[in-house]
């Protein structure tokens, strides 16, 4: 039999689980029904995380249904079984909250050994099937590992968080399910508020407890934004920076990249020791300055640092944000002093700056914004949107405008 886990106030129950299992089963604390799987699995503390939970409805009926129908969504490994003397009344609900199976508060161990194999069974066959490329692990787990996307800049205010969260939306609109964004500024990071998310659970619950061992579990504690994102957010306050360890990040960032195709990191304006834990799992490094001498030798240093530490990326990319045709600096300018092309150029923009206000990033919308074109090329470098066929009188027209468009475009991303 495999892990059970009891949701009971009621002791002879629990006792006649534990003779029809012959085993010492675990059990939550007494007091409410954990309103959520994250809950429930902060209640289990260090145990097991359990393939079949058993949960009382004489708890209370709704909160009992709302756990079930949570755990079928959120938990594929996970098949629950309801202790209920209302079997023919709740019949429906409960299918519907995706429970397995119902068993009697009066049930014999027979009955209830009967229940559980059954409920073993479900839960084995749920985790065999899954959409796209997931396997068929009981975690759901990708087989081939996803892209390290860091957004990096040595200066504050350059825009890190901007590019990071509109880069995640734009993967996460254009590939459902398909990304992750982490908030690896630790003291001041404010992704939440640039995504005007209220987290329930921030990155200092998934780096502990059952969340780091088991990546269903860690999926519960994780923030969905209504882009279709999933966000790992700051922690509440800047002294819980502290209990994120540098080895309990990198097997967070391991185990996204597992689930994920793109987990996107935003950084701290520094180089600290979890920045570059994050460097070496980052596959695509996004460099970010502003237009002005400042923020580009600034750059310019971080680089030749990471050089200097043997940091080798698969790719770079050089973004030069809040670019202001009079500031005096041009594109070349910029080059010269990083001594390498600049892949993207944001002009400064009204939209950019209204949408962090309001915490709804540029790319969540087909909103029309200087930015925002500009944005949608950095998503393409990722994932490149589908090439629309040309119409033949678009077509016509482009050869009588052509050469004089095509040499105004080039070199202007
Ligand atoms: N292209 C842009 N046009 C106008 N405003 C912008 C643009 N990019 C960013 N901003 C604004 O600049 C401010 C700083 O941006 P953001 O928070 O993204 O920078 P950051 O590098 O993450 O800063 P920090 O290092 O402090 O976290 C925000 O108010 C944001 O709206
Ligand atoms: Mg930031």
């Amino acid at each position: 039999m495999n892990n059970i886990l009891l949701a009971t106030d009621f002791v002879d129950l629990r006792d006649r689980f534990r003779a029809a299992t012959g085993q010492a089963i675990p059990a939550l604390p007494p007091g409410p029904l954990p309103a959520s799987p994250a809950q429930l699995f902060q209640q289990l503390g260090g145990g097991d995380v359990p393939e079949v939970v058993v949960i009382d409805e004489r708890s209370g009926t709704e909160a009992a249904l709302e756990l079930a129908s949570r755990l079928n969504a959120e938990c594929p490994g996970i098949a629950v079984v309801l202790a209920s003397d209302r079997a023919a009344e709740l019949g429906l609900a409960a299918m519907r909250a995706g429970v397995s199976d119902i068993v009697s508060t009066e049930s014999d161990e027979d009955e209830i050994r009967h229940a559980l194999d059954r409920a073993d069974r479900a839960a084995r066959q749920r985790t065999r099937v899954g959409p796209g490329d997931r396997d068929d692990s009981r975690t759901g787990s990708r087989s081939t590992r996803g892209r390290v996307i860091s957004v990096v800049s040595p200066k504050g205010g350059v825009g890190k968080t901007t590019i990071a969260a509109n880069l995640a939306v734009g993967l996460a609109r254009a590939e459902p399910h398909s990304t992750v964004l982490v908030d690896l500024d630790l003291q001041f990071g404010d992704v939440s508020t640039a995504l005007n998310l209220a987290p329930e659970h921030t990155i200092v619950d998934v780096v502990q407890g059952a969340a780091a061992r088991d990546s269903m579990v860690l999926k519960t504690f994780l923030t969905q934004h209504e882009s279709g994102l999933t966000v790992v957010c700051g922690p509440h306050s800047p002294v819980e920076a502290d209990l994120v360890g540098v080895d309990e990040l990198t097997h967070l960032l391991q185990t996204l990249a597992a689930e994920f195709r793109f987990v996107v990191i935003d950084t701290a304006p520094a180089i600290t020791d979890h920045v570059l834990a994050a460097l070496d799992l980052t596959n695509d490094l996004v460099l970010v300055t502003s237009m002005d001498v400042p923020g580009v030798r600034g750059l310019r240093k971080e680089m030749d640092i990471l050089r200097d530490l043997g940091m080798a990326f698969e790719r770079r990319h050089v973004v030069v944000n809040l670019a202001d045709p009079h500031s005096g600096l041009t594109r070349s300018d910029v080059e010269a002093t990083l001594g390498t092309g600049v892949d993207l150029v944001l002009p400064r923009s009204r939209g950019a700056a209204v949408s962090i206000n309001q915490g709804v990033p540029l790319l969540q919308s087909d909103v029309r914004d200087p930015a925002a074109k500009k944005l949608r090329r950095l998503v393409d470098r990722f994932a490149p949107a589908p090439k629309k066929e040309p119409r033949p009188s678009r077509e016509k027209a482009g050869s009588r405008f052509g050469g004089r468009h095509r040499l105004q475009r080039k070199g202007a991303q």
